[in-house]
């Protein structure tokens, strides 16, 4: 059931929680378990994932965010992707997980890569809860999927528009 809010659920409240799951066993088991893990949360989108992935990673880690803001009120990429926030925190060093809620474009993460492989972590990979699979092949490929989306706009467990509907506990089209 949709309630009144949105049209359809894409990924139910237990799909997404299987997933993130599975997603947070799969990252335990990559990395060597003696290093830090710094997962690098974008916000706002990312801020349910994390909290929940985090606590399905059985790893040392410490958790911090970014603000890179690529869109208005629109549902439309508007290409420039700005760094609203950067964590304090130094990479050099460390495993660097970079957290995303939606590769769409590729904008963001193709922006920021870049920028954040120029303070040499230890290594950079990405993980994204959902992946349009519309962009032209990114700067790096994100390691870790939760799931490809279908080509609709997205609100819940922190997607939004026009910052409403962040708070659904599942993942709906509009
Ligand atoms: P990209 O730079 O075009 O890949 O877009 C990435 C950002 O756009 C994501 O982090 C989201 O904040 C936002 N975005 C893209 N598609 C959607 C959607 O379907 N619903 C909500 N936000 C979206
Ligand atoms: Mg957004």
């Amino acid at each position: 059931m949709a309630g009144r809010l949105v049209r359809r659920i894409a990924f139910s409240v237990e799909e997404i929680a299987l997933r993130v799951a599975a997603m947070g066993r799969e990252i335990t088991d990559h990395y060597p378990p003696g290093q830090p893990l710094l997962v690098l949360g974008l916000l706002k989108g990312s801020f349910i994932f994390v909290a929940d992935l985090v606590r399905e990673i059985d790893l040392p880690l410490h958790v911090d965010f970014l603000v890179a803001s690529s869109y208005g009120n629109g549902t439309v990429t508007s290409g420039d992707v700005r760094l609203v926030y950067d964590p304090e925190a130094d990479l050099s060093g460390k495993h660097v997980l970079l957290v995303e809620d939606i590769i769409d474009s590729g904008n963001t993460i193709n922006r920021l890569m870049p920028l954040l492989d120029k303070r040499r972590p230890l290594s950079l990979e990405l993980c994204a809860l959902l992946h349009k699979r519309i962009s032209p092949p990114l700067v790096r490929e994100a390691r870790w999927v939760g799931f490809d989306a279908p080509p609709e706009f997205l609100v819940g467990y922190g997607l939004d528009h026009a910052e409403n509907f962040r708070h659904l506990p599942y993942i709906a089209s509009l």
